[in-house]
């Protein structure tokens, strides 16, 4: 579904991502694992269109999206969670799924009392609310929430929006243990209803846990990908993590 070809991004003399290949599956949970700043959050900007490449080429779906703006990469159906909260906090989660929900914001932004959503829309929220379970708080205003809560509202927010593609930024980071776990099989839960997803996480047991594939990123190489079980015991990412 996804596949790249010898990325790089360099930051003056920081090789943020360094001759960087790899390929995402359809139907497949993806992990990027690697220490602080080796470089996975700069793959995904280059993948969504935040960041230019430097050289190297992305293609999704074999249509090269290189370079491509965040908008068309969007278009194209890929969808994220950053690693950084996003919602807007004024809104409520309902008001907030709306908003991803429908492409023409300015139609919501003009008519924000007494706006109607398809029915058909609608549905798909509600359907994506129960799914993360936030429903018991989709009429709160999001700055409202908990932290975990606001996770579990950006990504509900990330899902409605139409999408072949999601990738998530770190989902668990800075969450309580029990909703650790319900966020990891939620995501088990969206891998059998068909989503690719690439995830970003730093928590190596909840990584090995949901993922069927992982790559390893050390100073912005691949140093090693495979099964969660052969990334376990590979002698360079154990070197990586528990290294000097
Ligand atoms: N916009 C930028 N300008 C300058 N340097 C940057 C920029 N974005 C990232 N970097 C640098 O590139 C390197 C890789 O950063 P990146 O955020 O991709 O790492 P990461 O693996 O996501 O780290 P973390 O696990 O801490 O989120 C780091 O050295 C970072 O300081
Ligand atoms: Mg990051």
């Amino acid at each position: 579904m996804l596949e790249i070809k010898n990325l790089k991004r360099y930051f003056g003399g920081v090789k943020a991502v360094d001759d960087c290949s790899f390929k995402i599956e359809k139907g497949k949970i993806t992990a990027l694992i690697g220490p602080n700043g080796s470089g996975k959050t700069t793959v995904f900007n280059l993948i969504s269109g935040i960041l230019k490449e430097d050289s190297g080429k992305t293609l999704f779906d074999g249509i090269e999206i290189t370079h491509m703006t965040v908008e068309e990469t969007s278009n194209l159906g890929i969808s994220r969670l950053f690693q950084q909260p996003r919602l807007f906090g004024n809104l409520s989660v309902r008001e907030n799924l709306i908003m991803a929900i429908d492409e023409d914001n300015t139609r919501f932004w003009k008519n924000l009392i007494g706006y109607k959503l398809d029915r058909e829309k609608g549905d798909k929220i509600n359907e994506i609310a129960k799914l993360t379970s936030i429903t018991a708080f989709m009429d709160k205003q999001a700055k409202n929430l908990s932290f975990g809560q606001k996770r579990l509202a950006e990504i509900a927010r990330a899902l409605v929006k139409p999408h072949k593609f999601l990738m998530l930024d770190e989902p668990v980071a800075g969450v309580t243990p029990p909703l650790r776990k319900e966020i990891s099989e939620l995501l088990l839960k969206l891998k059998k209803q068909g989503e690719t997803i690439l995830l970003i996480e730093h928590d190596m047991n909840f990584t090995l846990n949901v993922s069927d594939k992982v790559v390893v990123l050390d100073s912005g190489k691949v140093i090693a990908q495979g099964s969660p079980k052969q990334i376990k015991t590979n002698p360079k990412v154990l070197e990586a993590y528990l290294g000097d």
